[in-house]
């Protein structure tokens, strides 16, 4: 579904955010991006976007690749995948609606389509009761979830998170993963980078550990798993 062919990365100040990276990511996987700050982590989730291009290197996102896709196409492929950000990106004086309605209603989908859907999605994070309040009077959990709702109402292949509970306390966190985790079950990809090593700790989903612009060769990260937990609390 997505593949990274010797990705280098140099953005104008920091030469090789990312260097000679090789990946792939399956359709139907709950991966995890891990890695100290500064790692590479949103670079990589970027990519798949393309909200940046490669340095060098070629990027394969579905049927798209990022050797000579148009802006045009960018915007196509932007439509099947939905972004979630540790700030939220909510339009704060909108209602929860009105935020979760918004793609929908850009994209000229037809009003009572756009009542159902967002009807639905609503439900499914578990925010319909609040539908009519402002997102700047939410909890930042609950903020979260409405980010998720918005992420999913194009029915994207894949949802891209990048570090989704970083501002969020435990038990929202858990709540956000949880509904990660649902979603994935109903068949969306889910790619998510993360700090919170506790969090996930538990969970049976592939884990790609980036450091200083590199992936780790999966045999280290499964040989010495202690090592690798060590290590990344200790870089944070
Ligand atoms: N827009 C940019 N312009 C210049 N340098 C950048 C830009 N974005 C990231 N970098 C640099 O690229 C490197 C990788 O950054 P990136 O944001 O991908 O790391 P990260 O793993 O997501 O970190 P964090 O865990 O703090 O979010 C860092 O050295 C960072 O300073
Ligand atoms: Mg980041």
């Amino acid at each position: 579904m997505i593949q990274f062919s010797n990705i280098t990365v140099n953005y104008s100040y920091v030469p090789g955010a990312l260097k000679d990276i090789n990946l792939k990511l399956r359709k139907g996987d709950f991966t995890l991006l891990l890695g100290p700050t500064g790692s590479g982590k949103s670079t990589l989730l970027r990519l798949i976007y393309m909200d940046i291009l490669p340095s060098d290197g070629i990027v394969t996102v579905d049927k798209w690749s990022s050797y000579h896709i148009t802006p045009r196409q960018i915007n196509l492929l932007r439509r099947n995948i939905g972004v979630v950000f540790q700030d939220f990106k909510l339009i704060e004086n909108m209602s929860v609606y009105e935020n979760v309605a918004l793609p929908l209603i850009i994209e000229g989908y037809r009003r009572r389509y756009i009542k159902r859907l967002v009807h639905i999605l609503l439900d499914e994070v578990n925010m319909l009761q609040s539908a009519n309040q402002r997102a700047s009077t939410l909890s930042l959990g609950e903020k979260q979830r409405v980010a998720i709702a918005r992420a999913m109402a194009k029915n994207p292949f894949v949802i891209i998170a990048d570090e989704p509970t970083g501002n969020l306390d435990r038990e929202a966190s858990q709540n956000v993963l949880s509904l990660l985790e649902r979603i994935h079950q109903n068949g969306t990809s889910v790619i998510m980078a993360t700090h919170d090593y506790e969090l996930i700790k538990d969970t049976p989903y592939r884990r790609i550990y980036i450091e200083n612009g590199q992936v780790l060769p999966p045999t280290r990260t499964i040989a010495t798993p202690k090592t690798r937990i060590n290590l990344l609390t200790q870089t944070e």
